[in-house]
């Protein structure tokens, strides 16, 4: 029998570039709770998709020389795309919605009329502030010395004929929502909404643009297109089947129970996205949660900034069981939390390796030794020995389901491993190991081994959410069947007679120093190729007059000998026929470039007018040219060197 509907969802992402671990993050928490809620009996929608127009995208198509939608299609479909991460990251939404989707396009239109034809939307000038990155307006005294207070970066002038949303009319009853209900939390995000947004005075929201067109037409005024958010915040409603016939799910799932949104978004789905509702007369999701941001080095990962984590990679390496449960464990989901290796691998070594994943290779590999792989008929429970245990086992469902139904991850988790720490104890309380030699003592070290079965069906079937391919592995390993949530608060739901299996290590232990070089050789690889593959130095502004110019006397010149400067890793010394009769003498700084030999020969360029100037000791006559530019972040240099035939002292002019 079904509890209940739960509806859940993420962000709808931006397929403007490819996404990082950041975004993994929302994601993987609603995932978590959307299985946790399908594992506690409710009838879950987890909903997730991509929010595809907008300027940015627009421009960064054009810059790329495909059309906005062969853009998002690559972003969101091709390899390693959007889609592609989420299967990877085992992610169980129930839907996928696309902002381009033609249904949600249509059902953005007639919202849009229905709000225009209740006087909530009017025409108007916009004048003010717009950040292109964010697809956000602000007013002057929003901005942040000047730039965007979300990404600090430049914002541009814009004027032009608008609609309007009337987010004034709704501030009071939005600012009673915040103040006076659980609509958002954490409470701290309260404070900072009231305060910062709707205390200043909440001013009329511009809905439509009409400076670019990558976005759903306004259908009753061509030359608008809808404000992005506007379009965006609605897929919530669409893809349940919002004005549209492709789906039919509307009545049962909305309002949302949840929606998971990073923090710099709390605003629009707070405010904004509320107070649309109201205008629409719809109801009200039934809570907004407000995550903190998983920061590199201290900010915030992003492509721009290029300091963000590849996914990919660390799924690869790591696993993606042991990537989502870290993600999770270490961070307290309504705070920020620093990102790096050290943590990632420390977790995985800690938790994983040493607590659970011991606890069950010794407890699986002692009741294949001590009783073949099949327990038998075991004895009553010890009062003193095995209650505490059993207790804490029986009693963690509880625990466990109090800070889930918080959204408190973490907490969730530390009360799982706290049973898992009382268990690896408990069998150092019992030595098996000393019960076994002894045979009268073999029904009472089978109950041992039962509590401990019983500990690891109950600990790991409650990380399901988390790492749902280990731990249902864990599962079969121990022989349990029933780990329904039924079973979950009660010891002793394994049949006596159990048959466990072994096999490889589920976590394995990583070599931390080995893992850490790897991974900071891929992130400097990553770092390269994010490089530009050619840099030139930019063109001199100033101008040299033509007199000055042909003073410099540019000379053919041969290399007669080449030798490396003793004592300097760059410099080599050239001999040179110029054409003089006198052999000539230059320093120049290459040695990374050529070998000495090599250059032997060869017929060069040099300036040979300059002053004589003193290199380690040696004087050197004038200067060798080359040309120089920059590769993938790495300085390249080419000497300047001509067809054999051109006699040494010919004059360049
Ligand atoms: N398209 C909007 C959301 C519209 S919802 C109606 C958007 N997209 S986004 O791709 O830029 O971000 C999606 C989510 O990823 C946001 O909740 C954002 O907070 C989250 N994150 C992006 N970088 C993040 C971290 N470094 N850490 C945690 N979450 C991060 O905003």
């Amino acid at each position: 029998m079904s509890k209940g509907k739960f509806y859940i969802t993420t962000p709808i992402y931006y397929p403007s570039d490819k996404l990082h671990i950041g975004h993994a993050y929302c994601t993987v928490a609603t995932d978590a709770m959307a299985r946790y809620k399908r594992m506690c009996g409710y009838d879950v929608m987890f909903l997730t998709g991509t929010d595809e127009h907008g300027q940015k995208i627009e421009t960064k198509a054009a810059a790329a020389g495909v059309t906005p939608q062969q853009f998002v299609d690559n972003i969101v479909q091709g390899e390693k795309g959007i889609l592609d991460l989420w299967k990877l990251m085992n992610i169980s939404n129930d839907r996928f919605i696309r902002t381009t989707d033609d249904y949600h396009v249509a059902a953005i239109q007639k919202i849009f009329r229905k709000m225009y034809e209740k006087g909530d939307i009017y025409k108007g000038t916009y004048r003010g502030k717009y950040c292109k990155d964010c697809e956000a307006f602000w007013t002057e005294t929003q901005l942040v010395d000047g730039k965007c207070p979300d990404c600090g970066r430049e914002v541009q002038d814009a004027e032009e004929e608008a609609y309007f949303f009337r987010l004034s009319k709704y501030a009071d009853r939005v600012q009673d929502l915040l103040e006076n209900t659980d609509f958002l939390e954490p409470r701290s995000r309260v404070n900072e909404m009231v305060n910062n947004f709707i205390k200043p005075g909440l001013e009329d929201l511009c809905v439509s643009r009409t400076s670019f067109t990558w976005g759903v037409p306004v259908d009753f005024d061509p030359g608008h297109v809808v404000y992005v958010w506007v379009d965006a915040l609605f897929n919530y409603t669409t893809a349940l089947g919002l004005f549209n016939d492709k789906y039919d799910d509307y009545d049962k799932f909305w309002p949302a129970d949840v929606h998971f949104v990073g923090k710099e978004i709390v605003r629009f789905h707070s405010i904004i996205w509320p107070a649309m509702l109201m205008s629409m007369d719809m109801p009200l999701p039934k809570k907004v949660f407000g995550h903190g941001w998983l920061l590199l080095d201290g900010g915030k990962m992003s492509k721009s900034k290029g300091n963000v984590v590849d996914p990919y990679l660390l799924a690869e390496k790591f696993g993606v069981d042991s990537l989502r449960f870290f993600l999770l464990r270490t961070f307290p989901f309504g705070s920020d939390g620093n990102f790096s290796n050290e943590a990632l691998i420390q977790t995985i070594n800690v938790d994983l390796a040493n607590d659970l994943g011991n606890l069950v290779s010794r407890t699986v590999a002692m009741v294949q030794k001590y009783f073949g792989g099949t327990l038998p008929e075991t004895q009553e429970a010890d009062e003193a020995l095995d209650r505490p245990l059993m207790e804490m086992v029986s009693g963690l469902r509880a625990a466990y389901e109090e800070q889930m139904e918080k959204y408190a991850f973490q907490n969730a988790l530390a009360e799982v491993f706290k049973v898992i720490s009382r268990a690896n104890k408990y069998i150092d309380e019992n030595t098996p190991w000393v019960l076994a030699k002894d045979e009268s003592k073999k029904a009472r070290l089978a109950r041992v081994m039962y509590n401990l079965l019983e500990s690891i069906r109950i600990s790991a079937a409650l990380l399901i959410p988390f790492m749902p391919e280990s731990c249902t592995e864990i599962m079969k390993r121990i022989g349990a069947d029933d780990y329904s949530w039924d079973s979950l608060d009660r010891f002793g739901v394994l049949p006596a007679n159990v048959t466990v299996t072994a096999g490889e290590p589920i976590f394995p232990r990583v070599d931390a120093e080995k893992a850490l070089a790897e991974l900071e050789a891929a992130a400097q690889a990553a770092k390269k190729a994010a490089l530009p593959a050619l840099e030139i130095e930019p063109f001199a502004g100033e101008s040299v007059d033509f007199d000055t110019f042909c003073k410099s006397d540019f000379r053919v010149v041969k290399v007669k000998d080449c030798q490396p400067v003793k004592k300097s890793t760059k410099l080599l010394k050239f001999t040179l026929d110029d054409g003089s009769g006198t052999d000539r003498q230059i320093l120049s700084g290459i040695a990374m470039y050529y070998k000495p030999e090599d250059l032997i020969g060869k017929t060069l360029v040099a300036i040979v007018n300059l002053p004589p100037r003193k290199m380690m000791g040696q004087e050197s006559c004038g200067m060798l040219i080359s040309a120089v530019h920059t590769e993938k972040g790495e300085e390249r240099l080419n000497l300047l060197m001509l067809d054999d035939s051109i006699p040494a002292g010919a004059k360049l002019c």
